[in-house]
């Protein structure tokens, strides 16, 4: 395993591990594969009620996360020479996606910034070099959730996590599909039996119809994966 590093940022450190404790990623945690730390975003403020957040400049609902008091929060666990990317969970972000995911598990850890109220205030954004991440088109109340998404989707991407074996090769998004659909016994389940083709054993017509079924899937289900395939497809 590889000493994969993720620092998190947040008002909630009591969230972390959370889910990351259960499973393959958390005996990956406690074997140290990997290390998670929470830092508290609270303990770097410095006025007398500890304020994090303030009203936005211009006006308008909501409160914005200060540049000060993220600054020293990250200068506190990321020295200006961190070889590890910055990210900051916003439903601004460039949505994740597996390619960068990969990047990120073949890097040596991650400093994730968890944004809560209305907003981050954009200098700290600028000034500290964070990458803006979304998990998707809703809007979460933080970006605790979407942090766990993320250190969830690396970690398993790690050397010795996930028992190295061959299903990462076929996974949705791997080959720019969604997978094919999956059955086991009983053979008859009210009813409704297993598709033949994939109990007669001929291996050929099994990889056809699963090809057939994940083309399918993913022309009905995105569209936006369907055309990027059959564009790449045209090409080759
Ligand atoms: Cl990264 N954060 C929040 N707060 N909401 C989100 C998100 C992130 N991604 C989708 N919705």
């Amino acid at each position: 395993m590889t000493g994969f590093a993720a620092d998190v940022l947040t008002l909630y450190p009591e969230m972390f591990p959370g889910p990351l404790g259960a499973s393959l990623a958390g005996r990956a945690l406690a074997e140290g594969g990997w290390s998670l730390t929470a830092t508290q975003i609270r303990d770097f403020a410095t006025s007398r009620h500890r304020n994090v957040d303030d009203t936005p400049a211009g006006g308008g609902p909501g409160m914005v996360m200060r540049a000060d008091v993220l600054a020293r929060a990250v200068d506190a666990v990321s020295p200006p020479d961190d070889a590890r990317p910055r990210l900051v969970m916003t439903p601004r972000g460039t949505p994740l996606r597996q390619s960068r995911v990969r990047e990120l598990a073949a890097g040596p850890g991650v400093v994730v910034l968890c944004g809560r109220f209305e907003g981050i205030d954009e200098r700290l954004i600028g000034r500290r070099g964070f990458e803006e991440v979304s998990i998707g088109d809703y809007v979460l109340s933080g970006g605790e959730v979407a942090a766990l998404v993320l250190i969830d989707a690396v970690v398993r991407l790690l050397p010795g996590v996930m028992g190295n074996d061959l299903s990462g090769l076929s996974e949705s998004f791997e080959d720019g599909l969604l997978e094919h659909a999956q059955y086991t016994r009983p053979p008859v389940f009210e009813g409704e039996a297993i598709p033949p083709v994939l109990l007669s054993g001929d291996h050929a017509k099994v990889d056809a119809w699963r090809r057939a079924d994940a083309e399918r899937t993913t022309a009905a289900r995105r569209p936006d994966l369907w055309a990027a395939h059959v564009e790449r497809r045209s090409r080759k």
